[in-house]
Order: C-alpha cells, then sequence, then structure tokens
C-alpha cells in the first residue's frame, strides 16, 4: 500500500531549501492543506480511473461540488441543473450560491429540447448526475456535453451513483466529474470525502478553492480512499447483480406499486443504460420502489427490515433503507419533491455486499403483508 503520511506539515533540512519548497523552485511538500503525498497519490489514481488530467480531494462530496461550480461559475452567471437532482446539490444551488450572485435554474435534462431552450446568456455550466438520484433517471451525457458546448457553456457531471467503473463522463465530453467519495469511491461507509476530476486548467482552479476554503480531504481518508478503490471492481459487480435481484423480486411483488431500476426493461431510459454501461457490468447499486400505501407503509417497511440498515448514504458494504422525503430531500419546497419524483411512498435501497438470497429473504418478511 502507498504509506500514510498523517502529518499536518513536513520538516526541512535547512531554510533554503524550505524557501525553494514554498517557491515552487524544488519539488517537495511544505502543509498538508496544500499538497500530500498520500492525497496527491489518491488525485493520481482517481484520474487515471476518470480518464482525466488531474484531480482534487475534498472533506466531502459537497465540497467536491461546490469546488466543480465555483471554478466554472462566480456572480452573474447562471448554472443549468438536472431536475432530479440530489438533495443537497439542490439546496447548495437555492440557499448558498444566490448569496454570491449565481443563479440557477431545473430543467428534466432527458428531454433535450427542454435543456436547449433553459439555456440562457448567463448560463456557464450544466449539471447533470449520471444516474439521477433516487429515481434512476439515466442522462445522455454525450448529448448533453454537445448541447453545452454549442451554447459556450461547460457540463459537469456527479457520477457519484456510477462510478468510474460503470461510466467515465469525460469521454463523453463532460469538462468535471465530481464525486462523493463517501460511496463507492472509499466504498465501506467509514469515511466522508469527495473529489473533481478533469483538465489541469479546471482541477488548478478547484485546487485555489480547495486551498483557500480549506475544505481539503484528510490523509487518513485519501490513505482509506485507495485502499477501497483496489475493489471497486469486485465491489461494483456485486453491487449491480444484487440490486438487479432485488429489482426483479420487488417488481413481482404485490405490495409494490413501482421500481425504478435502470435494469429493469421498463425503465424509461433502459437502452441507453444498457448501451453506456449495463451490457459491460450492470446498471448500479441504488434503487427506488414505491410501496402501496404511502408513507405510513413506506415507513412500515423500513421499520421491518432486519439485514439492511436504516440509513441514508449509499455505496457501502451493508444495504442501506432510507425515506428520500424525510431524509436526503427533505429540504425541498413539496413542490420541487414533486418535480424530483420524490413520493411520501418512496423508498430508496442502496444494495449492499451481501449475499443475495439473505438480502430477499429481509424485504420478503419486511414486505409480507403489503398488497
Ligand atoms: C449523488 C450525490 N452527490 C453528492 C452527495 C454529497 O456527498 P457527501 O455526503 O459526501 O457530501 C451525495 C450524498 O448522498 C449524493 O448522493
Amino acid at each position: 500500500m502507498f504509506p500514510l503520511f498523517q502529518t499536518a506539515s513536513f520538516s526541512f533540512e535547512s531554510a533554503e531549501e524550505q524557501a525553494a519548497v514554498a517557491a515552487g523552485a524544488q519539488e517537495g511538500f511544505s502543509y498538508s492543506r496544500s499538497t500530500n503525498p498520500t492525497t496527491n497519490a489518491f488525485h493520481e489514481v482517481i484520474a487515471d480511473l476518470e480518464g482525466g488530467e488531474e484531480a482534487v480531494s475534498f472533506a466531502s462530496g459537497m465540497g467536491a461540488i461546490h469546488a466543480a461550480m465555483t471554478a466554472v461559475v462566480g456572480a452573474g452567471d447562471h448554472i443549468l441543473c438536472t431536475d432530479k437532482v440530489y438533495g443537497g446539490t439542490a439546496t447548495l444551488l437555492t440557499r448558498t450560491l444566490p448569496r454570491f450572485g449565481v443563479t440557477h435554474s431545473l430543467v428534466d435534462m432527458t428531454n433535450l429540447d427542454a435543456v436547449r431552450a433553459a439555456i440562457r446568456p448567463q448560463t456557464k455550466l450544466l449539471w447533470a448526475e449520471t444516474i439521477g438520484n433516487p429515481l434512476t433517471t439515466v442522462l445522455d451525457l454525450k448529448a448533453l456535453a454537445q448541447i453545452a458546448h454549442e451554447h459556450g457553456a461547460l457540463l459537469g457531471v456527479d457520477n457519484t451513483f456510477a462510478s468510474p467503473y460503470l461510466a467515465r463522463p469525460l469521454e463523453d465530453g463532460a469538462d468535471l466529474v465530481a464525486h462523493s467519495a463517501t460511496k463507492y469511491i472509499g466504498g465501506h461507509g467509514d469515511l466522508l470525502a469527495g473529489a473533481v476530476i478533469g483538465s489541469h486548467d479546471l482541477i488548478h482552479r478547484a485546487k485555489v478553492i480547495c486551498v483557500d476554503v480549506g475544505g481539503c480531504a484528510a490523509p487518513l481518508e485519501a490513505w482509506l480512499m485507495l485502499r477501497g478503490l483496489k475493489t471497486l471492481n469486485l465491489r461494483m459487480e456485486r453491487h449491480c447483480a444484487n440490486a438487479l435481484g432485488l429489482a426483479r423480486f420487488l417488481v413481482e411483488h404485490p405490495g409494490v406499486e413501482r421500481v425504478n431500476y435502470p435494469g429493469l426493461p421498463n425503465h424509461p431510459q433502459h437502452t441507453l443504460a444498457t448501451e453506456r454501461f449495463g451490457v459491460m457490468v450492470g446498471y448500479g447499486g441504488v434503487l427506488s420502489f414505491e410501496v402501496k400505501g404511502g408513507k405510513a407503509a413506506a415507513f412500515q417497511v423500513i421499520d421491518r427490515v432486519k439485514l439492511a440498515l436504516r440509513a441514508g448514504s449509499l455505496g457501502d458494504t451493508d444495504t442501506l433503507i432510507s425515506h428520500p422525503a424525510t431524509i436526503s430531500h427533505r429540504l425541498l419546497t413539496p413542490e420541487a419533491r414533486a418535480v424530483s419524483g420524490v413520493t411520501d411512498s418512496l423508498i430508496r435501497v442502496s444494495v449492499g455486499l451481501e449475499d443475495l438470497p439473505d438480502i430477499l429473504d429481509d424485504f420478503r418478511q419486511a414486505l409480507a403483508g403489503l398488497a
């Protein structure tokens, strides 16, 4: 394993050497908010996995998304964002960025004509998610990159749900990729981190924000991510296989109204998802489903699971179950929640690495009697 440099600062043999490193005249490390060998090693690996020139890491996915956005936009600029966006990103756009003069609007990015029509002269950034949360909406990133570039804007993509094992948005023409590395990159539910990957120029801008704001990932987190990435392939294959198995079980269950999973033939973007990643690996480890009986029934199912954990994250080794309307999307207005497709009866599952029969047994007993 690459060593863990668990240090804030680095010492030097002489004042001259320290001055040379500080001035950039000599290679070296002086302070871990700017650079650290372990975080640098993680940057090289994640940049390589995403097919980008460079990467920078953050203390969380939101730190990464904030830096990716503000590396591109400033006061007076507009962000056009997918309407099926992670709740935290939506609140960054509605609560914090407007205070700095950045406006946004939401659009259904599965409708490319609507995307074209929503672009304004001030639009500098289109923000998409490879697989949207929690409806698992799959976006055509190639088409979105083309539209963005035709209008002089850039495309940023949150690739958290897919991970670089399923999708590499930079190869589709995206300019920046952001991750909540808390999820599949770390993979074990034991860290919070984020990453941004892109060209030297854009990552340089994101690095400046990281140093100025101080939101860098800690060396221990970088080390854990390096370790997590060694099993990304094995984990993603198992997550995908288990999620497909659970989706197929749920779709047949009389107590289930509908299942959102790109691997199901009736998913609106099943063909696109199959072309882009389904045939190679699978369709991701997250699914959501609506139960008959509204919020009460959804809470009942969540309360009854025994193997799955009631927790709001995703990409862990364990299966996690949550209620988006009261967890990830709780800060959205009821109207915005409706646009996101987050109903009171919707349950999200991040399918873990357990044996599939155990997962199916758990959901069978949790859903028993629901019809
Ligand atoms: C798609 C997506 N992006 C970003 C984030 C934010 O990441 P973090 O919690 O690491 O800040 C999340 C968190 O759930 C997420 O699901």
